[in-house]
């Protein structure tokens, strides 16, 4: 099918993804088949039975699913495939920088080690910067539903790799697990030099975002869409440029919005947020990145300087060094004075 005037001029625009859960990304296809290879049973008959699942009434909903999915995950291999497949899309879709989440608890409470995960990602991230330039940071998720002295020994775990990582963040089950629970450990983290993000205001309420930016002392909130309950908290992210890392796709797919036309993304961006648009979990919620931009543009009617403002954000919000950062903004703004003239 022809590409439409805007497919194209999104696919073209350099774009940096900031809120990806790498098991996320585990297509259908490839669950199978390593299903296969490791003799683990999935509970569903087929591909398209398995895509078939992908309804969800909840974040809970669809945490039961992604947790099964990831059980096929074994060796380094695994891991390596799943992250090659992500940056191939990556590739496709004009997405030159990635920061990605990865959750050790879903593998280490499986007995695959860390070196083995960490390892086979991070291999793949090394190999697309040198092949295709797509630069990457690697950000460790703590489960909160679980305690926080497991997270403590998950980030003793990961400091063995402290090289390897840049941030800690917080995900999983967000209702009933404040991040006033895991102070202690985002403490440990800051003190070892890594920064900061944690999903906050997605499911649960706007008093979490304003723990995850006093007590974790976060650089980015993850969704945050729920701030607009909390007007003098939209002014606080506003006077503070505190990233949104926005998922259009995802707050529909989990009923965190009725549907993607009441999204709230332009009203914040409006309100002079630093908001940026992510896939969160692609395979499971219908769309990589470009697909992300296309629908909440057509959605909100966004314009192109709108489109650019997103972009623009997604690398003002990334761990990228100064230097790094302004290439890119400059890049872009190259982009979109070539692509309108
Ligand atoms: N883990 C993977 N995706 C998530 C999401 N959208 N919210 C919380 N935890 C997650
Ligand atoms: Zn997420």
């Amino acid at each position: 099918m022809q590409e439409t005037r805007i497919e194209k001029f999104l696919r073209g625009l350099p774009k940096a993804e900031l809120h990806l859960h790498i098991e996320g990304t585990l297509e259908p296809e490839l669950a199978f088949e390593l299903a296969l290879k490791h003799g683990v049973r999935l509970p569903y008959a087929s591909v398209d039975e398995l895509r078939h699942a992908y309804q969800f009434a909840n974040l809970q909903d669809f945490l039961d699913i992604y947790y099964t999915g990831a059980d096929v995950l074994r060796d380094e291999e695994d891991f390596h495939a799943l992250t090659e497949a992500y940056l191939r899309k990556c590739r496709e879709q004009g997405v030159v920088h990635v920061e990605i989440f990865f959750d050790p608890q879903s593998h280490t409470a499986r007995g695959v080690a860390l070196a083995t995960a960490l390892g086979g990602i991070r291999r793949a991230l090394l190999e697309a910067e040198r092949r295709d330039g797509i630069t990457f940071r690697i950000i460790v998720c703590f489960l909160r539903h679980l305690s926080a002295d497991d997270a403590m020994r998950t980030l003793e775990e990961v400091l063995a790799f402290r090289d390897w990582v840049t941030a800690v963040g917080l995900d999983s089950s967000e209702a009933g697990h404040p991040p006033s629970k895991f102070a202690a450990v985002f403490d440990r983290a800051r003190r070892e030099g890594l920064l900061a993000v944690a999903h906050a205001g997605e499911e649960g309420p706007p008093a979490y975002i304003w723990e995850a930016l006093d007590l974790l002392h976060v650089q980015r909130i993850d969704h945050g869409v729920r701030c607009e309950e909390d007007p003098p908290l939209v002014l606080r992210l506003a006077r503070e440029r505190m990233p949104l890392t926005v998922c259009p796709l995802s707050n529909v797919k989990l009923n965190v919005i009725d549907r993607i036309e009441a999204h709230n993304l332009k009203r914040l961006l409006d309100q002079g947020l630093c908001v940026t648009v992510n896939s969160d979990d692609p395979s499971y919620f219908g769309g990589y990145l470009l697909e992300n931009y296309l629908a909440i543009q057509a959605a909100l009617d966004l314009t192109d300087a709108d489109l650019v403002g997103l972009a623009r954000n997604s690398f003002e919000a990334s761990f990228l060094t100064p230097a790094d950062k302004a290439r890119w903004l400059a890049a872009i703004d190259t982009y979109a004075l070539s692509a309108n003239a």
